[in-house]
């Protein structure tokens, strides 16, 4: 019997020490973001030391290692030395003819690392996961005392997509050279390896053009402006343009070599034929003729302004055109060049006798197939360089030009499939999941911006391949990419805000197999990288540690959620005021708490804060609690307690847009009424602005309605510049009734002079107050 349990025993030990040295990676430390296709964790580690041995097969192996080593310098204060084909060194590369481009194998014992690989990039990419797997002082600048080891693994990496890309906007916030560097090197940590660049834009012109000069002279400079980016005015005559900046040609060639040592291809973007008042400014005579002068380079988004774009009727703008795409092209190395595409206004050239005139020659049925005829002679003239042409999806609004390869990004990026049903390669950017400009946390902790979030959980969990799609179709799916555009951007460190971490959750997306998606191991990984980021003083958003909350009227209580996209942290809470602490009470399930309750919770790892408190200082009236009957799906939030912020876009506000809004208040029983008040919100930037008329009802059976007051609000009022909340106070009441309704009349289309003339209205409620 003994000795059957001593066997037992023995063979438990062996299984199970076979699984835990066999199993994949879930360990926090050294965890490697993106998850590599493949990784077994073994005992023990390898230790890297100023003896360390590196053989190498050849040069192009020699000079990967070498850039590598040069962390080791700075940080170690010591290197590796590199000889050529000695197999028993400690560190030994290889080629191996059997792997794909990018492709790399990596074992590493406590007696040896062994590379293989059978590109530059696949040595590239094997080193960047060592690096992920050293301590994080690797990335620092700083020589510091450490034991340089990495654990015994074995990793077989190959990328799921050819893209990983990031877009970045450096036209409407001018991003310092050496901003854009330091992004190129994080994404080729991060095994990214496409690096668009939207260099043209109405608010700003970013590349040197020799032959054009005033591109730069003129359309790299815009008026400063304090508003936030949809709020701002033209220049006004005679005023200076001060802010902006440009890259030389030389800053431009300093980039692409910085980028290709670090295998990432950089993807010139010259817009057109809109989304370029940058370019007008300059040289006027390429818009259409019946276009009112002066251009300028807009401070902001302004419609009307906006809706200037290049006469596709004069021949000077195609000679033009080409003359940049010449030096763009012997610029970049890239074999892509991206012609934009997007947002083409096309009221001037339905006026314009040129464009008209190009039209009935070129028998083109409308302005969008004009628009057509833009992009494909442009698009043949860039493959005549030998080069490939890439546009936005609006591409797919008229016949595409052949061999575009379509990004898509309107909604969910649906429009790219129009192409690829076609033919067509295509890149996913959808808005609604890559859009890096939108708020990544709850709103009332994030600085100022538009649209709705995309959470690093949200990119994390984007899947570009959907189940519907027509076979072939994923496979001219080149991958994915991460859209950062800059409007709201004043500073570098606002750049690195908005792109870290979530640039993170793009790279994993792009390069980790479909089937690796787990968001729970990706977050130790996140944080082992996150560790290296603070290193190097780069500034990162913590939004992923702040709190969402759900708060819902209930029967005259509210029930309060909360909610953080962590699952590895505590929430607590308070609902007496105080401060949350690590000893406040532990949040499970929704709380119940009366009107009048201020709510403080905060998350907690380690016993320390991690997220900022959320407040949610809860309302006392009679509607507070009362349920509300309205078409509005966030109507809930007239009666939670909660008021909304500023941010019209919180999920605090009640929202309707171009139309009339009435909603119902029953407050359960019937009722004294001597004040009744609406919070609104106005953003005369963003189009949203107050009613033109209220009207306030009172009911006993929500059948019939006596109207008890009535308010009407003066043009300058509804349409109020800035961004402000106004209480619209219905005055003094002597009434009575259960239901209470309030009717308010949308003020119709945004009037003549409004940066948004002729656009539609939202009108925002949050708070209904009835005592
Ligand atoms: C775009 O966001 N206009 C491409
Ligand atoms: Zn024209």
């Amino acid at each position: 019997m003994k000795k059957i349990g001593f066997i037992l025993g023995i063979l438990v030990l062996i299984i199970s020490a076979a699984c835990t040295s066999h199993t994949q990676n879930t360990a926090t430390e050294n965890a490697i973001v993106p998850a590599p296709a493949s990784l077994e964790k073994h005992a023990g580690s390898f230790e890297f030391s100023a003896k360390t041995r590196c053989s190498v097969e050849n040069n192009m192996q020699q000079q990967v290692a070498a850039q590598f080593f040069k962390r080791f310098e700075t940080a170690a204060g010591f290197k590796p030395e590199i000889e050529q084909n000695s197999l028993k060194a400690d560190i030994v590369l290889v080629t191996d003819s059997t792997l794909k481009e990018e492709a790399y194998h990596l074992q590493v014992t406590p007696e040896q690392i062994r590379i293989a690989a059978n590109s530059e990039s696949g040595f590239f990419y094997a080193f960047q996961s060592l690096r992920l797997m050293l301590p994080s002082a690797i990335a620092g600048s700083e020589k510091v005392h450490e034991s340089w080891t990495v654990p015994a693994v074995e990793i077989n990496d190959a990328p799921r997509f050819g893209y990983r890309g990031l877009m970045l906007d450096v036209s409407r916030y001018f991003i310092p050279k050496e901003t854009v560097l330091n992004v190129i090197d994080n994404m080729s940590v991060l095994k990214m390896n496409k690096l668009h660049l939207h260099l043209v834009d109405d608010n700003g012109w970013r590349l040197e053009i020799k032959k054009y000069p005033k591109l730069t002279e003129v359309g790299a400079w815009r008026v400063e402006r304090d508003e936030p980016f949809p709020a701002r005015e033209v220049a006004k005559p005679g005023e200076k343009a001060s802010v902006g900046g440009f890259y030389t040609q030389e800053d431009i060639r300093e980039m692409v070599a910085f980028a290709q040592e670090r295998h990432v291809e950089i993807i010139p973007e010259i817009e057109m034929p809109a989304h370029t008042n940058s370019s007008l400014a300059a040289y006027p005579e390429l818009a259409c003729s019946v276009v009112e002068k002066p251009i300028t380079v807009l401070p902001g988004l302004n419609t009307k302004q906006a809706a200037i774009i290049y006469c596709a009727g004069k021949d000077e703008v195609f000679d033009f055109l080409e003359d940049v795409i010449d030096e763009v092209a012997d610029l970049f190395p890239s074999k892509y060049i991206h012609l934009g595409g997007d947002e083409a206004n096309k009221t001037h050239w339905e006026n314009c006798p040129d464009c008209q005139a190009r039209m009935k020659a070129e028998k083109l049925p409308n302005e969008e197939e004009l628009q057509s005829y833009f992009m494909k002679r442009m698009s043949r003239y860039v493959q005549s360089k030998g080069k490939e042409v890439m546009g936005w999806d609006e591409l797919t609004n008229s016949e595409i030009p052949e061999d575009a390869i379509i990004y898509g990004w309107r909604g969910e990026g649906d429009a790219a499939l129009i192409a690829a049903r076609k033919g067509h390669r295509f890149v996913m950017t959808p808005a609604k999941k890559l859009y890096l400009i939108r708020y990544q946390g709850p709103q009332w902790f994030e600085p100022l911006t538009y649209f709705g979030n995309n959470t690093l959980k949200d990119v994390y969990d984007y899947e570009p391949v959907q189940a519907d799609w027509e076979e072939g179709v994923d496979t001219l799916l080149m991958g994915i990419q991460g859209s950062l555009w800059t409007e709201f951007c004043q500073t570098p460190e606002d750049v690195e805000y908005l792109l870290f971490p979530r640039l993170a959750a793009v790279a994993e997306r792009s390069w980790s197999p479909k089937s690796s998606n787990n968001w729970e191991a990706f977050l130790p990984a996140l944080d082992n990288y996150l560790a290296q980021l603070d290193k190097q003083d780069v500034t990162y958003a913590k939004s992923m540690y702040n709190l969402d909350h759900l708060v819902q009227p209930s029967n005259g209580k509210l029930k309060v959620a909360l909610s953080c996209i962590r699952p590895d942290v505590d929430i607590r809470y308070t609902s007496d005021g105080t401060e949350p602490n690590e000893s406040s009470a532990t949040y499970t399930d929704t709380l119940t708490v009366e009107a009048g309750t201020i709510v403080k919770a905060a998350t907690f790892k380690a016993r320390k804060q991690q997220g900022k408190t959320l407040t949610l200082d809860v309302l006392k009236n009679i509607a507070t609690g009362c349920t509300v009957i309205s078409n509005s799906e966030l109507s809930y939030v007239l009666t939670n307690g909660i008021r909304g912020s500023e941010r019209h876009s919180d999920f605090e506000w009640a929202r309707w847009y171009n139309e009339d809004a009435a909603f119902v208040i029953d407050l359960g029983a019937i009722q004294n009424i001597s004040s009744v008040q609406i919070g609104t919100v106005s953003n005369y930037g963003m189009g949203v602005d107050r009613p033109a008329e209220l009207r306030l009802l009172v009911s006993d059976d929500n059948k019939t309605f006596t109207t008890i007051a009535e308010l009407s609000e003066k043009p300058e009022s509804i349409f109020e510049r800035g961004t402000k909340i106004k209480d619209l106070d219905f005055g003094q009441l002597n009434a009575t009734g259960r239901y209470i309704k309030i009717e308010a009349q949308n003020p119709g289309l945004c009037p003549k002079g409004h940066l948004r003339e002729g656009q539609g209205v939202w009108m925002c409620f949050d708070e209904l107050m009835v005592n």
